[in-house]
């Protein structure tokens, strides 16, 4: 079964999009399968992955195709994607006039359970879309920028999420609320991180993680990598101390299994994982970089252990 988890927050800019990429990006460096669906009508996710096709994720909300029929490779976040299409505000507005519309998605993404972790990238809006982003999800992820204003606004924004679990979701887990473009340079980055930890009701839900700024973090979508691909930065390191912290005792279990069976060479992934190597962008990202010497393409130790067992079969 999929872990399926929301990364939502209604307002802008929060780094919600980024989370979903990296996030993603840094769980599949264990070995496994993780698909990024985009429903937000911005369409950041898909252009960020440099997909342009159809049928999309619009197309599975009406009901019009199958979900499989949708998914795309992204090789540069070794995730799949199930992309958004420019009809996605308007299908929205359909859905107003379907039974049970809060439950679109849920059963669609649930169908998908050869995914070991499904993350859904949501507007910054409170509309069908939005909620059945959240109704899809066992848990979500809330960004929050470290500044007072995001922080003001996260008042709002947990009524109508409690609204929304009461009618809609009563079993909806938050995994935590994850502070980001924390600046270590200023102390209001670090007076607000310390004054959420210390919220009575913010405390008990945040992440011991936090996300630094990161100009790399700000670059990767143009170049259509995740950081965790890209080079050795905090955004990166981040993104896996996130990973690490969002993995329980079934994942980790999971994680051994990977291990054990690429120990072995007989996992069906990495035969079939051809995620697993290098695209021929890494390949010529990491040339480029290291005549340039100024990055360095990075690799865990599990995605190393399992492509050098990929190259012994
Ligand atoms: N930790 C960070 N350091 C530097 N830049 C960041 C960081 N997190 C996000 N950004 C940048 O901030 C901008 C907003 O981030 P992102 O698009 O992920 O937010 P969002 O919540 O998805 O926005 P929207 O609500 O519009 O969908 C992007 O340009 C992104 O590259
Ligand atoms: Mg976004």
């Amino acid at each position: 079964m999929s872990r399926i988890i929301g990364i939502v927050n209604l307002k802008g800019g929060v780094g919600k999009t980024t989370t979903c990429v990296n996030l993603g990006a840094a769980l599949a460096l264990y070995g496994f399968k993780v698909l990024l669906v985009d429903l937000d009508p911005q369409k950041s996710l898909t252009g960020w992955a440099g997909i342009n096709q159809w049928p999309t994720v619009g197309d599975v909300l009406t009901g019009e195709v199958d979900p499989l029929q949708t998914l795309v490779k992204w090789s540069k976040a070794k995730c799949w994607v199930m992309p958004a299409g420019r009809d996605l505000r308007a299908i929205e507005t359909q859905l107003l006039s379907v039974s049970q519309r809060e439950y679109v998605l849920r059963p669609k993404l649930q169908r998908l359970n050869d995914y070991d972790f499904i993350l859904i990238d949501s507007a910054p809006s409170y509309g069908l879309l939005t909620i059945n982003a959240i109704c899809a999800s066992d848990e979500i992820v809330i960004p929050l920028q470290t500044e007072i204003l995001s922080l003001e606004s996260t008042i709002p924004f947990f009524e109508t999420l409690g609204e929304i679990k009461k009618r809609f979701h009563p079993k909806l887990r938050i995994a935590g609320i994850l502070p980001n473009m924390y600046d270590s340079r200023t102390n209001l980055s670090k007076a607000i991180l310390d004054q959420m930890r210390a919220s009575e009701h913010l405390g008990p839900l945040m992440f011991k993680t936090f996300i630094r700024k990161n100009v790399k973090l700000a670059e990767t979508p143009s170049m259509g990598y995740a950081v965790t691909r890209y080079s050795a930065s905090h955004g990166a390191e981040d993104y896996r101390t996130l990973a690490e912290e969002i993995l329980n005792d079934d994942d980790r279990k999971k994680i051994e299994m990977f291990k054990q069976a690429a120990a072995e060479a007989k996992s069906p992934r990495i035969i079939n994982l051809d995620l697993l190597e290098p695209t021929d962008g890494d390949k010529e990202l990491k040339s480029n970089q290291d005549e340039e010497g100024t990055e360095e393409v990075l690799e865990s130790e599990v995605y190393e252990e399992r492509l050098n067992s990929a190259e012994n079969l």
